[in-house]
């Protein structure tokens, strides 16, 4: 059936023996757009066995040709961006623009892996043991870092393409195979993505692409034996994987309610920028999305003003016209979405603007005079609807974000220097920005959240370091 995207294992296109498809549908006209393989279980088993045996191979080839073939796929990569973001637009109805930003990103992120690869893995330690108590100068200890084996990765459906490189890469460039999974949203702009790795030369079986339906295979894969790492990023999925996976490392990002808090002395125009960009670029579906505006109440009505004023000027409609507002990724994200806005009405929020749906496609929209018994208060929306919570004191905007589950990161806008590192040492998340929009980039930066919102460090040399294990060797002198 030459309408259903093959999956990718031992190096080839395949077609599932299960003759089954899933569909995917396009968020902007609702109607299915492409249909991916539903891999069956015998064929994940499949895949990990080749994945097991490249494995060993791979981890014995030069790091510098590791590099090497990186730095192929990701110019490979590059010069495919309009196909890949075309795929984008299509699957996860995101602005045309951004899409090839995407792909951008990732190709230079598979470079900056490689680079950094070769320069953390070509080092180890040496130790000596007379620094202990009671030994002489009689061992050496060299240690160098090994790979963990075959790593799954499961990225969600806002960054199918950069969210895959930025596991598949460090597990490459550290000396694993790879095994992904890719969200069904975003699942075609995942399989070319893993084309432009196939056009690269990279051996058989090393890098895998199962398609299909998290209920056939999804446990399937996070609970097989011969997984050795799982790198997920997505939802509440995640809390479920992490109780279900074996003693194996976990990488996991899921999600955030990220508080802005805005002080006195704030800037306010720059204040509202970051509000738009950050709680309203791709809609609001990033993790990373401001969720919660914390603002003192003497310079609410100002900002809420400007904000306001900016929201007026977003463009609303299909991703094809690169429209800053798109429909959301599915019905049942914009009913999720619409329930939260009609319990803060019922629950007496101010509407700056008003609410309207059409299909996937919500309008954008902050709610000012939030109240802590609003689900909106504390729920992630993913979706362009923005709370405003009015505060009389600082302590009032940290409490407001050290109560919330998640712990991803976080913005406070200050003139003030030295109160905007006290604040940042009281919020409980991985990260806070001072004087920006929350983000995840550049992409070498740490990027981490507590609670909920995941395990583990990511970013470029955190995940290369995460995906190896230290290997020692100790030579005794007679
Ligand atoms: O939602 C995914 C998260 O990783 C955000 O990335 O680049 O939009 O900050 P970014």
């Amino acid at each position: 059936d030459g309408d259903v995207f093959k999956y990718y294992a031992d190096g080839e296109w395949q077609k599932s023996s299960s003759g089954k498809s899933v569909s995917i549908i396009n968020p902007t006209t609702r109607k299915p757009q492409y249909k991916v393989q539903a891999c069956s279980q015998e064929e994940v088993n499949k895949v990990m066995d080749s994945a097991k045996a490249a494995q060993k191979l791979w981890a014995k080839t030069p790091l510098w040709k590791r590099a090497e073939l990186l730095h192929k796929a990701a110019a490979i990569l590059k010069e495919h961006k309009a196909e890949i973001a075309e795929c984008l637009v299509k699957e996860v109805a995101k602005p045309a623009k951004d899409a090839v930003t995407e792909v951008v990103r990732s190709g230079d992120l598979v470079s900056y892996c490689a680079e950094e690869g070769v320069r953390i893995l070509g080092e180890g330690k040496f130790l000596v043991s007379d620094s202990f108590p009671g030994n002489e100068r009689t061992k050496y200890c060299l240690t160098s870092k090994i790979p963990l084996g075959v790593i799954l990765a499961i990225p969600p459906f806002n960054y199918p393409v950069n969210l895959a490189v930025s596991k598949i890469a460090p597990a490459l460039i550290a000396g694993n195979a790879i095994v992904l999974k890719p969200p069904t949203q975003g699942a075609v702009a995942a399989l070319h993505m893993v084309h432009c790795f196939h056009l690269a030369g990279f051996p058989k079986g090393l890098i895998s692409c199962v398609t299909g339906k998290g209920s056939e295979i999804g446990d399937f894969l996070t609970m097989h034996p011969a997984v050795n790492c799982i790198s997920f990023t997505g939802g509440d999925t995640g809390i479920a994987v992490s109780k279900k996976a074996g003693m194996i490392p976990l990488q996991m990002e899921l999600g955030g309610k990220d508080a802005c808090i805005v002080l006195e002395d704030a800037d306010l125009d720059l204040v509202a920028a970051n509000i738009i960009k950050g709680g309203f670029s791709y809609s609001g579906q990033r993790c990373t999305a401001v969720k919660v505006v914390l603002v003192m109440e003497s310079v609410a009505d100002a900002l809420v003003e400007k904000v306001n004023a900016k929201v007026a000027k977003l463009s609303v409609g299909p991703p094809e016209n690169d429209c800053d507002i798109t429909p959301v990724v599915s019905e049942s994200s914009a009913n999720f979405i619409e329930g939260l806005v009609l319990d803060a009405k019922q629950k007496g929020a101010t509407f700056c603007q008003e609410y309207k749906r059409e299909g996937n496609l919500i309008w954008p929209l902050l709610l000012d005079n939030v109240k802590p018994d609003m689900r909106i208060a504390w729920e992630e929306p993913f979706g362009p609807v923005l709370p405003v919570i009015r505060i009389n004191s600082v302590e009032e905007g940290i409490h407001h974000c050290n109560a919330s589950n998640f712990g991803l990161q976080g913005c406070v806008f200050t003139k003030d220097v030295n109160k905007a590192i006290l604040i940042s040492d009281a919020m409980e998340t991985g990260t806070v920005q001072i004087n920006s929009a929350p983000a995840r980039g550049p992409d070498h930066f740490p990027f981490q959240g507590i609670k909920d919102s995941g395990i583990g460090s990511q970013g470029i040399t955190n995940s290369i370091n995460m995906m190896t294990k230290t290997k020692t060797t100790v030579i005794n002198l007679p």
